[in-house]
């Protein structure tokens, strides 16, 4: 199984979900539930796609009090997912419990859930945290800063934008995970996206894993395209670490 590739199930419609799936069903995915998908089909479709053997990535990016997100992470690391987040940005604190709780709700013989911050949305530009969120820093330096945060709270990783893993592989260590939507292959539209990047560029500048959405679930034929994908993936080697 190619683990380095997520793909983002982002659909409210069952049938154009159950069409993905079934064009997929010879192959065994690492996919990403985002709030779009757990929102209308819930814990059901967590089951279902571990029947099919899938990895799951439940992407809900909790933010909340500490307590909040210690007894919601119980709730989720029941659902044995093996990839789940926070925000960075909810504070030391928060994502301490969030592990604390991830650990309480593992059923017994089975891995905690990995945990990663996300540091700045991928759809955040520069301009937009300076001028909305009033942070000072650029861009860079606030998601090392995040990361850094993370890593200290006990968490395996981050999701950033590809082009920040160089700084925070630097700052955190090459085992830290950096997991970086904000995919588009060569032409594709970026929508509501700002820091996108290739998937060339991603594997090149050292990103663990990519999330991959539109450019696969918008194409003409996905199954095609996420072959494609996985064939130039495999032969890419990073040259930036
Ligand atoms: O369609 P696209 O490839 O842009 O989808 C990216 C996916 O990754 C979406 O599900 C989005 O919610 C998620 N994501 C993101 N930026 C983050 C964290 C998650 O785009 N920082």
């Amino acid at each position: 199984m190619d683990t380095s590739i997520i793909l983002a199930l982002d659909y409210s419609n069952k049938e154009e979900l159950e069409t993905f799936l079934e064009e997929f069903k010879q192959e065994q995915l690492f996919v990403k539930v985002g709030m779009e998908a757990y929102f209308n089909y819930g814990p059901r479709l967590i089951e279902r796609l571990k029947s099919q053997g899938h990895k799951i990535f439940l992407d809900l990016k909790l933010h909340d009090i500490p307590n909040t997100v210690c007894k919601s992470m119980k709730v989720l690391a029941s659902l044995d997912v093996d990839l789940i987040n926070v925000h960075a940005s909810g504070g030391r604190k928060m994502m301490q419990a969030a592990i604390e709780g991830l650990e309480m709700g593992t059923p017994s013989g089975k891995k905690r859930p990995l945990c990663i911050g996300v540091t700045q949305l991928t759809s955040s530009s520069e301009e937009m945290i300076k001028k909305q969120l009033n942070i000072s820093m650029n861009m860079k330096d606030s998601v090392v800063s995040l990361a850094k945060l993370s890593k200290e709270s006990g968490l395996d990783g981050v999701v950033s934008s590809a082009m920040e893993v160089p700084v925070i592989k630097e700052a955190c260590g090459k085992r830290f995970l950096t997991v970086t939507p904000g995919i588009r292959l060569e032409g594709d539209l970026a929508g509501d996206q700002n820091r996108v990047c290739t998937p060339s560029k991603a594997k090149m500048l050292g990103s663990d894993y990519i999330v991959v959405g539109r450019s696969i679930t918008g194409s003409k034929r996905p199954l095609t395209t996420y072959e494609r994908l996985k064939k130039e993936w495999g032969s890419l080697h990073e040259v930036n670490r």
